[in-house]
């Protein structure tokens, strides 16, 4: 479970980047957070993480306050950055086992679980060699291993599927759909709508560092009857 409340955000003074934004995503639930470039997704995903400090408000993983039970709070989640481009020197093996050793995945457990998710994301025969030498694509895949390692009750990606050929896609839906299914939370950023539609149970519209709508994509449609499809919904309520 996620819960941010009444967050707010300025990297310069007086300019507010997210502003007063207020979400709640209940275990099980996939949930899309939909927006613009620069409309604020990365840097609220930055405060969820830990990685950025929060202006105003407060961030729960698991009910674990982010900034005030940090280690707690990590151990709640797994979390693939906007940029897979780290660790460049290391073998795939290597960076799993790194991230196991950080997360205390035990030896027997950490073998089934690499060996299982890169058998599932084609990446089996890759771990021995370096991560500069993988493609982008690749790389996003390894991380996306690593952040499931420790079978994190919480899974926090920024643009996930940007660079994922149609296969590696489909598998990585699958996966976020059976992950959720065991009653884990996804929050997931992404600017393609059909993701969104095809994948979500509830998504966040943010524009602008401001939540103009939250709930399912039924509800959304509902609320715009005239439209024809998300796009031009989309493209309507960004004005
Ligand atoms: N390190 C920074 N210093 C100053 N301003 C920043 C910084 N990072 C982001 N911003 C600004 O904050 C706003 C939100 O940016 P953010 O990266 O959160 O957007 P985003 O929704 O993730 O965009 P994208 O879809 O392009 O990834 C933008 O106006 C951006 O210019
Ligand atoms: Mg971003």
């Amino acid at each position: 479970m996620i819960e941010i409340k009444n967050v707010s955000k300025s990297y310069k003074k007086g300019n507010k980047v997210i502003d007063n934004l207020s979400l709640k995503i209940e275990n099980g639930e996939i949930f899309g957070f939909i927006g613009l470039n620069g409309a604020g997704k990365t840097t609220t995903i930055k405060m969820m993480t830990g990685i950025l400090e929060i202006d105003e408000g407060e961030i729960y993983i698991e009910g674990k306050n982010i900034e005030k039970a940090p280690v707690e709070a990590k151990k709640m989640f797994g979390f693939v950055p906007d940029s897979p481009d780290m660790f460049l020197k290391l073998r795939g093996i290597e960076y799993l086992n790194f991230i196991a050793d950080t997360y205390k995945v035990s030896t027997e457990e950490r073998k089934e679980r690499i060996e299982a998710l890169a058998n599932e994301f084609g990446m089996l025969e890759e771990l021995n060699n370096k991560i500069e030498s993988y493609s982008h694509g690749m790389r996003q895949k390894i991380v996306i291993i690593g952040a499931l390692l420790h079978n994190p009750k919480n899974l926090i990606l920024d643009e996930p599927i940007t660079g994922l050929d149609p296969k590696s896609s489909y598998d990585l839906k699958n996966i976020i759909r059976e992950y959720a299914k065991k009653g884990n939370t996804v929050f997931f950023s992404t600017h393609i709508l059909e993701i969104a539609e095809n994948l979500c149970d509830k998504v966040g519209i943010i524009n602008k560092g401001k939540l103009i709508f939250v709930g399912s994509m039924e509800e959304l449609k509902r609320k715009f009857p005239n439209k024809k499809n998300l796009e031009e919904i989309f493209i309507d309520i960004i004005k």
